[in-house]
């Protein structure tokens, strides 16, 4: 039997931070106490550190099938697992699309594999992304799908979009909308305001995110049916979220590291690596979505990870592509910018980067007891350091947060009782 024991950490879950060992047989915690000792077993000494449920992304991009140069299955779950995350859903904007069950299964099979962190493949709602036509959701969810979603590009058709949250639901599960009116972006490639003016860039207004939220709410609050939100950046959005759950609506939304760390005015000097959709946007809602995780209104911290090769950022702002890697910075900027300041809870962080985003999809994960996976983020959070491109793990760099300052450090991942990163390292297969 292979047992690990934790010893000498401070267990944080959504009830309470305790001092606490954890004892684990086989991949499975059996036993969580003080001072507790097993014979023959592995210890991790975790005096110092926080121990958290392993951490859950439910939204980044893996990039395989088909953007092998931008992100492997193997690269981009090394960088999530350095991160913090046991857990890892990933967008089907993959080539071939993720809309059948081929592909889903292939992203299970790759995800083995690798064997860092888990993958939870989200399926597309409509073939190709097009929009036109359903994808094979059920077929899709036989073979591990977790959620629908078209992310990268809205599901334009309210129609389309009436029938996937209906049909998903039929199954116990979420439509994930991209919310995006296109004609309302009208070609913007920043956030509408003073920046964009400035940069002399066509701007994105929020209302052209956030009719779309709008329409999604009414749409589940029509059908008596769930809808989460992707990426909310900004206060108009967050209030339309926050009205719609005190009426009852059974809306949830998730929003990112970079909406709560910068403002657009991170895309001066023409900065592609800022560039993100929906956009980075106002300093008054920089705010907003720091309100928005505070109140409870937001569920979920997701990373939106979208790696891309340097070409697609060393160009024009308007030609760049959308998208940062956000693995292995989002715990650091959630405790620099939200723990530290005051603003945010360990217990609510934990709500936030686990215990939510897995009771939201249904994940056999985020909750740290007995009988549960041993999947564990063990993090220093007095820990000073700097983000620098030597120790990236994700195969593409595109990160506005090089030479970052950050506080609080995940020193060690486990899942399933195996030691995925010791010491900020991450572990061949045959160490870990
Ligand atoms: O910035 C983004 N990048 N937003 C998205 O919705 C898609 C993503 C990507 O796939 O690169």
């Amino acid at each position: 039997m292979n047992r690990l024991l934790i010893k000498n950490g401070t267990v944080v879950r959504p009830q309470g931070c305790e001092p606490l060992d954890i004892l684990a047989e086989d991949g499975v915690i059996v036993k969580i106490g003080k001072k507790l000792d097993a014979e023959g077993a592995e210890i991790l000494d975790a005096a110092g550190l926080h121990v958290f449920p392993g951490l859950v992304d439910m939204h980044c991009h893996l990039r395989e099938p088909g953007f092998e140069g931008k992100e492997e299955i193997r690269t981009g779950t090394a960088a999530a697992a350095k991160g913090g995350f046991t857990s890892v859903c990933c967008m089907p904007n993959t080539a071939p699309v993720n809309d059948n069950s081929s592909v889903t299964s292939f992203i299970k099979m790759r995800a083995e594999d690798a064997g860092f962190a888990k993958v939870y493949p989200i399926g597309a709602v409509s073939k190709g992304l097009m929009g036109k036509e359903l994808a094979e959701m059920d077929q899709m969810r036989r073979f591990g799908a977790v959620a629908f979603s078209d992310d990268g590009c809205p599901v334009s058709s309210g129609v389309l979009m009436k029938n996937a949250m209906q049909y998903a639901a039929g199954m116990g599960m979420v439509v994930i909308s991209h919310c995006e009116d296109l004609d309302l972006v009208d070609d913007g490639a920043m956030n509408e305001g003073l920046t964009a003016s400035i940069l002399g860039l066509r701007g994105n207004p929020t209302v052209a995110e956030n009719s779309m939220i709008a329409r999604e709410i009414l749409l589940a609050e029509y059908l008596g049916v769930p809808v989460h939100i992707a990426h909310v950046s900004n206060g108009a959005g967050i209030q339309l979220i926050r009205e719609a759950k005190a009426r009852g609506v059974k809306v949830t939304c998730e929003t990112c590291p970079h909406y709560f760390s910068l403002n657009d005015e991170a895309c001066m000097g023409y900065n592609t690596l800022a560039k993100v959709n929906p956009p980075l946007r106002s300093e008054a809602d920089r705010l907003a979505v720091i309100e928005g995780l505070r109140d409870g209104t937001i569920d979920a911290i997701a990373t939106d990870h979208a790696p891309h090769g340097a070409d697609a950022k060393n160009c024009e702002f308007d030609r760049a592509a959308n998208g940062l890697i956000g693995f292995e910075t989002a715990f650091a900027l959630a405790v620099t910018h939200l723990v530290k300041p005051g603003q945010l809870t360990l217990e609510r962080l934990c709500e936030l980067m686990s215990a939510n985003p897995a009771r939201i999809l249904s994940l056999p994960a985020g909750r740290l007891e007995a009988g549960a996976a041993c999947d564990l983020t063990l993090a220093d959070l007095e820990e000073r350091w700097v983000f620098t491109e030597a120790e990236i793990e994700s195969k593409s760099k595109n990160t506005p947060f090089l030479g970052a300052e950050l506080t609080g450090r995940v020193r060690h991942t486990v899942a399933g009782g195996r030691i995925l990163v010791r010491d900020a390292k991450v572990q061949k297969k045959e160490e870990a």
